[in-house]
């Protein structure tokens, strides 16, 4: 069975993207799946916390090849063990990244071809914007995860994301859902954010999730290349815990029946 492929978005930069990506990883890892981070930010942040020891090709030499399948040889060995592998990303994504020609935002999803039977899940890392690099991603995906903050702009930012994800199933990728709507970095003593946490649900409904937790070990965990859950502090198994429950979102059987349902309500 194909994985799911899920691209990880936000309008905004900062928000907790790549944590989500890595949090996704590890847990996926932790119950020995085996998970292909593809990371599609020219700030690679994502390829840096995975430790890879060597770097070959790189999802700039993937977009810019562009032929069906070409991805595999691109798939590299992380430091997060036997599996979690990578496509790397590098600076030069910024300007070569998608040549002209036909269908640039559909040339990750050719690439990819034949990938998703090696994995159980595929994770898309986005850059903060709408480019065209989100919108290989949006084409490529069956699922999309939306991350923000418990700030002002968060609904609006989300309502953003969502309709990117609506634009791109109009234009042909009709198994695209948002699945999960996931507000990070968050503090439940402020009541401020618990504020702007029951503002997002009332938009979204259940396509909020559990908030992640504000947490020193993630950045901590970041900084070294390990898995969250190798972590070993208190606030390392929160977060963990925050990663788990959203992995059973968009991976497992309950993720997918949470997908269809969601899909049927928006009348699809
Ligand atoms: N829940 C959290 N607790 C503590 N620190 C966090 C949390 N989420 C994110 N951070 C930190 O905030 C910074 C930005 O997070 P991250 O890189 O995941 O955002 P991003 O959306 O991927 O950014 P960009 O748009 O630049 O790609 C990082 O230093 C990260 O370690
Ligand atoms: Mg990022």
């Amino acid at each position: 069975m194909d994985a799911p492929i899920v691209a990880v978005l936000s309008l905004k930069g900062g928000v907790g993207k790549t944590t989500v990506t890595l949090g996704l990883a590890s847990a996926a890892r932790h119950e020995q799946r085996r998970v292909l981070i593809v990371d599609l930010d020219p700030q690679a942040n994502a390829t840096a916390g995975l430790d890879l020891s060597a770097i070959g090709y790189t999802t700039s030499d993937v977009l810019y090849d562009g032929r069906p399948g070409v991805a595999l040889d691109a798939i590299t060995l992380t430091g997060w063990g036997p599996h979690v592998d990578a496509i790397p990303a590098e600076r030069a994504l910024e300007h070569r990244a998608v040549p002209s020609g036909t269908d640039p935002v559909r040339r990750l999803q050719r690439a990819l071809q034949g990938v998703a039977t090696r994995y159980d899940l595929i994770l898309l890392d986005c850059p903060p914007s709408l480019g065209e690099l989100t919108r290989n991603a949006l084409f490529t995906a069956t699922q999309a995860v939306v991350v923000t903050e418990p700030s002002y702009f968060a609904v609006q930012g989300a309502e953003q994301a969502v309709e990117a994800v609506s634009v791109a199933r109009r234009e042909g990728n009709r198994g695209l859902s948002v699945v999960a709507i996931v507000p990070n970095r968050t503090r439940a003593a402020l009541s401020e954010h618990r504020y702007r946490l029951d503002e997002l649900r009332s938009v979204f409904g259940v396509k909020v999730t559990e908030p992640i937790p504000e947490r020193t070990a993630i950045q901590q965990a970041q900084g070294a290349g390990v898995p969250i859950h190798a972590w070993k502090s208190s606030g390392a198994r929160s977060a963990a815990r925050a990663f788990d429950d959203l992995l059973g979102r968009v991976a497992d059987v309950s993720g997918r029946a949470i997908a269809e349902e969601l899909a049927a309500r928006e009348g699809r």
